[in-house]
């Protein structure tokens, strides 16, 4: 296999300080929000969190723990108190949750504290990649094409508004973070 050559190096400096603020991943779940995050995190330099790992941390609960235990209101909240607090004016790469950006005070924190990137790819895409875990409440004993497609509608007006839209469909990741690259050097 052949790589190009810029394929595992750092970001131009031009792109790097360009960004002066948290780069905020939005989309479903499935996406690949956390993978093209961290590789993203690496191009540039800058650290990587994901919002589901910091609730799990700070509640010692895992999200479907979470969801189990206190029900989905619970964990919005503690989802929209985690963001709000890694948002701290430091530049990052943050992963969210597939509802983070759903919630109104947290889309007006990230739209205007940071910059949002809405990673879409086709329901099919999102369902054969949700398949390969199950640890996610709103996809357990459901039909995953059925509820992601629903999601998908609902939430559409919402990802809409980020500042940045790159589609993750079939291809590699690394197509992905090179895509999100170029519209952040923009
Ligand atoms: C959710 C997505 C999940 C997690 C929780 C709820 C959602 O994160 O926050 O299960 O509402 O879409 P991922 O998008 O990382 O799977």
């Amino acid at each position: 296999m052949t790589h190009s050559p810029s394929e595992h190096s750092p970001a131009p400096a031009a792109t790097r300080s360009h960004i002066d603020k948290p780069v905020v991943l939005v989309g479903l779940m499935g996406v690949g929000k956390s993978t093209i995050g961290r590789r993203l995190a690496t191009r540039l330099g800058l650290p990587f969190i994901d919002s589901d790992d910091e609730i799990e941390k700070a509640s010692g609960m895992t999200v479907g723990e979470l969801f189990e235990n206190y029900g989905e209101d619970y964990f919005r909240d503690g989802e929209r108190r985690v963001i709000a607090r890694l948002i701290d004016g430091a530049v990052k790469v943050i992963a969210t949750g597939g509802g983070a950006f759903v919630q109104q005070e947290t889309r007006e924190l990230i739209l205007k504290e940071a910059i949002a990137v809405w990673l879409d790819a086709d329901i099919a895409v999102l369902t054969e990649r949700v398949s390969r875990r199950n640890t996610r409440p709103l996809l357990r004993d459901t039909d995953p094409h059925m509820v992601l497609s629903e999601l998908a509608e609902k939430r559409r007006p919402f990802y809409e508004q980020a500042q940045i839209h790159v589609r993750s469909n079939d291809g590699a990741h690394e197509e992905t973070v090179e895509r999100i690259l170029e519209a952040l050097a923009k």
